[in-house]
């Protein structure tokens, strides 16, 4: 199936907003927040010891207002933790949008969950996303993302994780990402020929928020469809970055009204304006024009 595919979904993945679940005024303020989607993390922002709480107040936060027009998604620890099957009956209890599953090494890693939501008959809404964070994540990024076409299979989406892997490799934090940037197009192609979204990582200093633009740009620039984000500051300039431009918008629209004139019926390449366009613009223009459109209705 293709990313464009009409059966796929085209989610508004801009900004994705990490949460302590074990921090319950954080929780509360995602009501409020312009983020497209919620990463409720039960991870590596809580404690050992403090699990069964953060677990506690995601229930009660689910057991309260819904969260309207934002992507839920349950970040969960590694089933061989010992943290992850309890974390996997709170998914299946909460039934979020999706389940985030951390230091994804290979396809198994994701159908043994996906297995765990066939086997108790969860809504086929309630999708996969993995972090690839770890050197052999990306090494087999493509071979995971192979793995979502698998009927059953529920993956969705790749979030990529630097914290992680600058730790398992060494490579050095620098602007501009110069070292990771042959890793970060793996992902994207991987994600690219199987009809995943990606993700690009938190960036950590979030009181810099030219570094943080800068960053945003560069991921844009590379394909990525968000950023995952740490702190409600980094939200605005997330939207705006991987948000279509007015300028954007209109030569989208531009390009569906020229191919909804009788007079291209039966071509493939036109001429508008001393531009070559091709079916294949319609295609990345219709779903462009979707997006502003669900992002015009969020604001309304
Ligand atoms: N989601 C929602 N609200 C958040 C938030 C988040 N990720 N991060 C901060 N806020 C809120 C704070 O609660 C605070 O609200 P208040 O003024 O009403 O108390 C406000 O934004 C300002 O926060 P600030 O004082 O600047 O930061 P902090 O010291 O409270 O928090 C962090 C800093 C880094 C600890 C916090 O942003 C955080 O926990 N981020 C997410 C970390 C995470 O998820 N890591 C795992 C993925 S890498
Ligand atoms: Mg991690």
């Amino acid at each position: 199936m293709s990313r464009n595919s009409p059966a796929r979904s085209l989610s508004l993945r801009r900004s994705v907003l990490s949460v302590p679940a074990i921090n319950a005024r954080a929780l509360e303020k995602t009501h409020v927040l312009d983020c497209d989607a919620v990463i409720f993390d039960l991870e590596d922002s809580v404690a050992p010891e403090k699990k069964d709480e953060a677990r506690a107040n995601l229930k009660a936060f689910f057991a309260g207002p819904a969260l309207a027009g934002k992507e839920r998604i349950i970040r969960i620890n590694a089933l061989s933790s010992g943290f992850g099957l309890a974390d996997m009956e709170l998914v299946r209890a909460l039934e979020p949008d999706a389940v985030l599953l951390p230091k994804v090494d290979e396809p198994q890693d994701v159908m043994a969950i996906s297995d765990m939501l066939g086997d108790a008959d969860a809504a086929e809404t309630l999708r996969i996303w993995a972090m690839i964070e770890t050197p052999r994540g990306i090494l087999n990024s493509a071979a995971i993302a192979e793995f979502g076409r698998t009927a059953g299979s529920r993956l969705d989406c790749f979030v990529v994780g630097l914290n992680d892997l600058r730790k398992e490799t060494g490579v050095l934090p620098q602007p501009g990402r110069t070292y990771l940037v042959p890793w970060l197009m793996q992902v994207i192609l991987a994600v690219r020929a199987y009809g995943l979204d990606a993700i690009d990582s938190v960036f950590n200093d979030f009181k810099d928020a030219d570094a943080f633009e800068a960053e945003c740009a560069h991921a844009r620039a590379m394909g990525f469809d968000g950023k995952m984000l740490i702190h409600p500051a980094q939200i605005e300039s997330a939207n705006r970055h991987f948000g279509p431009d007015d300028a954007a918008i209109r030569e989208a629209e531009e390009i569906i009204a020229a191919f909804a004139d009788p007079a291209t019926d039966g071509l493939n390449v036109i001429n508008s304006n001393g531009r070559m366009i091709e079916r294949l613009h319609l295609v990345q223009a219709e779903s462009l024009v979707h997006k502003s459109r669900l992002i015009a209705e969020r604001k309304s």
